[in-house]
């Protein structure tokens, strides 16, 4: 490699990259922003919450969160280079010479590494669906699906074409069993595939190879879309569609999960916060601009999320199939309504392919941004060349990877550890800004922010990153742990998971059994307490129930395997967690802490 030089120590330390030019920074920070988040989670919950009204908390949430952390980052990062460090641990130490800071800085590389060991997944799910539309797959799908419908009766005809698509579904990430994936093969080349596509380009480095490939796949893949939002806004009656997505529904605001969804989302679309900005600004050089920099990036993020994504997945969905299809959730909308959108558009296979296909390049520019992070840790803070840390970071993505890979029934491996590193993404962000606002002092830091800028950022933003900003960050961490957290716990408890399951079984049969009495639902709740007993597990049943035992005991199998699944997810996340402070805390000790008090000798300061 040629990338390496010899150090003032004499042994190998790769020589620090910079990008090539500003549009190639804005190109892959967008990248990095702008995937799946934007096309399919989006929709979702913009038309789940609210529609039109959700655009108010979204658009809050954007100022107050996302700017902000945004421009705290971007200043973190290109202050952490000129200190020599490209790595999430090395930045937060530069700027904090404390414990603490090697704790967020493990935050910075667990998140951006954990999220890509299911994000590959569905990035390989992307490939495998534009494969198949290409192929034909599609085409031949729907039409044994729906062959002797009659094709004046529109409701079958939707019916059968959305059963046939979540049937494709269900078979390609293998969401009925366990292990499927490994035996059924073709979706585990199209994993295979995209970890070798993003490990090539990673390997090239970050000029040669994000950046490089940003300015091809961004471009093509907004163009893409530009195409398919023009084919979509010249349907026939799609302005009934876009009124289905956009009406306002006011009373949604008085809801706090409205309000919660629309910063979630703010978050991982924007991916701020969590590490990969400060490792992509870091190559910064430094008095490269940082605040327009990064404000374009974000506009191009807003623009692909709210006019790309937002007009074209729910309106096509109201327009051919009607309100449920376009309702569902990120995964029913991208995966199983989307494929049958196409089957009713004129163009529909190759819309179908193109679309799937943008879909794909959305990711690997999103996937190669959570791969960086750990391979400039593992180059600044161990010293490993380019060809090792590849191939560590390979190794360690392949394993966790097969988590998500293997444990499909229902997506519980890709679900757990997705609530997981969301929740962790919050606590970064806010250890971040407050890091930003307290300890590097607002004023200075912002003085730093406007170094070097295009133009100077707000003068209540001091204000902004102190107060306001970490106070909505710490209301958000709040509810959001308030009402999600005692959910996936109870999903942890293979007997609370076991019993409920059982229980559902047996209050089935014996709201059958008394179906002539009318029971409410409270009343049968009782009854079925005073059968079957709290557990469900009961030593005796009467002969009509019986029977049923077989099918209880059954789902009571299947429900503790899958919570104890959820409950090893967990674990196996805060044993890598713990492993990451190991070593950050080893790499500060040492090689990070060398090289800081090298550039510290040669006059880098944190500015006043
Ligand atoms: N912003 C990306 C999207 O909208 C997702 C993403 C990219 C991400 N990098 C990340 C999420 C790092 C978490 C961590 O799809």
């Amino acid at each position: 490699m040629t990338d390496v030089s010899q150090n003032a120590e004499g042994h190998d330390a790769p020589k620090r990259e910079h990008w090539g030019s500003k549009l190639g920074v804005i190109l892959a920070v967008a990248g990095s922003a702008v995937g799946l988040g934007n096309f399919l989670r989006f929709p979702g919950q913009a038309v789940n919450n609210g529609g039109g009204a959700f655009m108010v908390p979204y658009i809050i949430s954007f100022l107050i969160l996302g700017i902000p952390i945004c421009w705290c980052e971007w200043t973190m990062g290109r202050l952490g280079g000129r200190f020599g460090q490209n790595n999430g641990p090395g930045v937060m130490y530069s700027l904090w010479r404390r414990g603490p800071a090697k704790a967020i800085g493990a935050m910075t590389l667990f998140i951006p590494v954990v999220v890509y060991m299911y994000y590959v997944f569905i990035e390989a799910w992307c490939l495998y669906y534009a494969y198949h539309f290409f192929k034909g797959t599609f085409a031949a799908t729907f039409a044994s699906a729906v062959e002797g419908i009659d094709p004046a009766n529109q409701g079958e005809v939707v019916d059968a074409v959305v059963g046939a698509s979540g049937a494709f579904f269900g078979n390609a990430v293998s969401s009925e069993k366990n292990g499927g994936i490994l035996s059924s093969g073709s979706m585990l080349w199209m994993v295979l595939i995209c970890f070798v596509v993003n490990f090539a380009i990673i390997y090239r480095g970050v000029t040669r190879g994000i950046e490089t490939f940003c300015k091809i796949a961004m471009p093509l893949l907004i163009g893409c879309a530009v195409i398919i939002l023009i084919r979509a806004l010249t349907l026939d009656g799609i302005s009934k569609g876009l009124g289905f997505m956009w009406n306002p529904d006011w009373a949604a605001l008085k809801n706090p999960q409205v309000w919660l969804a629309a910063s979630g989302q703010i978050f991982f679309t924007l991916s701020v916060g969590f590490g990969l900005i400060l490792c992509y600004s870091s190559y910064l050089r430094e008095n490269d601009d940082v605040v327009l920099t990064s404000l374009s990036a974000s506009s191009t993020n807003e623009f692909c999320e709210v006019v790309l994504g937002g007009m074209i997945v729910v309106p096509t969905a109201f327009l051919f199939l009607g309100a449920s299809a376009a309702s569902q959730g990120t995964f029913g909308l991208g995966f199983v309504t989307m494929p049958s959108i196409m089957y009713f558009m004129p163009g529909g296979n190759f819309f179908g392919g193109m679309w799937f296909g943008l879909l794909f390049l959305a990711a690997v520019t999103s996937s190669l941004s959570m791969l960086q992070p750990a391979i400039a840790f593992l180059e600044d803070g161990f010293g490993l060349r380019r060809s090792g840390s590849v191939l560590m970071l390979g190794v360690i993505t392949a394993i966790g990877a097969l988590g998500p890979l293997y444990y499909t029934r229902k997506l519980i491996g890709l679900d757990h550890t997705d609530f997981w590193c969301n929740f962790m993404m919050i606590i970064a962000a806010t250890c971040q800004v407050l890091l930003f606002g307290w300890i590097i002092g607002a004023e200075r830091g912002c003085r730093e922010m406007n170094r070097g800028a295009d133009f100077n950022v707000p003068r209540f933003m001091p204000v902004m990153i102190r107060w306001i900003t970490p106070g909505f960050l710490i209301v958000i961490l709040g509810s959001w742990a308030y009402m999600n957290a005692p959910g996936y716990l109870r999903g942890m408890s293979p007997t609370i998971q076991g019993s409920q399951a059982a229980r559902s079984v047996y209050a089935g049969a014996i709201g059958d059994h008394f179906s002539d009495e009318g029971l409410s639902e409270e009343m049968l709740g009782v009854r079925v307490d005073e059968i079957v007993g709290a557990s469900a597990d009961p030593e005796s049943l009467p002969g009509w129930l019986e029977d049923r035992r077989v099918e209880a005991d059954a789902a009571r199998t299947v429900a503790e395997e899958d919570a104890s699944v959820a409950r090893s997810v967990f674990i196996l996340l805060a044993i890598f967690y713990l492993s990451l402070l190991v070593l950050s805390d080893i790499a500060c000790r040492n090689r990070i802490g060398k090289t800081i008090a090298k550039a510290e000798a040669a006059g880098v300061a944190l500015g006043d």
